[in-house]
């Protein structure tokens, strides 16, 4: 089985790039950048990765973005997740990325954005993998914040997919943002937005994507099996789902394989990814491997979960169908 996972060519559609940044990366840029890192070694580094729900994660990842300084950095670290990606036949990727999480340290949105594409375009030509863009914004911040973060994206849009939010979803509710989606769905980008597991009002938030905010694909979205309501919308507006098994089990203690295969006995277009594969130690194969042993997932479970992958992509309809 492990071999079969291995070998199936692989979509991954939630994937945050600052979360692909290795603790060998890390210190490799802090000596580069002169940035001081609290720890002595990579492994030191890992033994501090001391989850246990969102906030406790989101501040750790948070502090790892420090290292990211200057064009070349977001080069080496989209092209070191993609290398990794292309490594475990992953053919296709959506990538999320931050700019706030940068721009807030005072590093350029171009220099982001730059170094992230160059890293794309080299490794389509060298390693085959595909990639598309998804800029994030952080709903801790101001709805003003993210406005002007997609205003700044405006030159650079032919290199976007389309628009997330992410980070602390505590009382900061989808409709939060509803004007910012608004203009990017009119500047032709789709929109996803994370409703992670187990948060307060999470119901309420899976709605509002649906109804108000009309977005494409669901982040996360596994408390939407709590409501016949919510299932028949998703079913019924064909959203699909990006369930990221190994980054449940350190925010909610379950690896969510039960909801998974809930998801699949209602024709729900449930999806597999990494989230943070670096501080989850998991990328694809590990997130598929450890799902199957734990749910006793069926090579036909695993194959329609990749195909409802790419069923969901944000690839033209032409370009789906050479990966159906
Ligand atoms: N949830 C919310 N924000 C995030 C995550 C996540 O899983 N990963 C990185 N930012
Ligand atoms: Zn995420």
């Amino acid at each position: 089985m492990q071999a079969f996972i291995e070998g199936m060519p692989k979509a991954e559609l939630h994937v945050h790039i600052e979360g692909t940044l290795e603790p060998e990366l890390s210190f490799a840029l802090a000596k580069k950048n002169n940035i001081e890192l609290p720890y002595d070694t990579p492994e030191a580094l890992i033994a501090a990765y001391d989850f246990h729900d969102l906030p406790s994660f989101l501040k750790i990842y948070y502090a790892g973005m420090s290292v990211l300084i200057d064009e070349d950095d977001f080069y080496q670290l989209t092209w070191d997740y993609l290398e990794k990606a292309a490594s475990q036949n992953v053919v296709y990727t959506e990538i999320f990325f931050d700019p706030q999480g940068h721009t807030s340290r005072g590093v350029s949105f171009d220099t982001v954005i730059t170094g992230i594409r160059k890293a794309q375009t080299a490794a389509e030509e060298k390693l085959g993998i595909r990639s598309q863009l998804i800029m994030c914004f952080l709903r801790d911040m101001s709805a003003e914040s993210a406005m002007e973060h997609l205003v700044m994206a405006k030159p650079y849009l032919g290199w976007l997919v389309g628009v997330g939010l992410d980070s602390d979803e505590h009382n900061n509710p989808p409709v939060k943002f509803r004007e910012v989606f608004k203009l990017a769905k009119e500047w032709g980008l789709k929109l996803t937005m994370h409703c992670d597991v187990n948060q307060k009002n999470t119901l309420e938030h899976i709605r509002q994507v649906i109804e108000i905010i009309g977005v494409d694909r669901i982040d996360h979205g596994v408390n939407s099996l709590e409501s016949d309501d919510l299932c028949e919308l998703i079913k019924s507006h064909k959203l699909g789902l990006t369930v990221c098994p190994v980054s449940n089990q350190f925010v909610v203690q379950s690896l969510t394989s039960n909801e998974i295969r809930q998801m699949l006995d209602k024709g729900m277009l449930a999806t597999i990814n990494s989230d943070d594969p670096a501080y989850f130690r998991a990328y694809m194969n590990e997130n598929l491997i450890a799902l199957q042993q734990e749910g006793d997932f069926s090579r036909e479970d695993l194959k329609t979960l990749m195909a409802n992958a790419f069923t969901v992509t944000w690839l033209p309809e032409d370009d789906k169908q050479v990966y159906l």
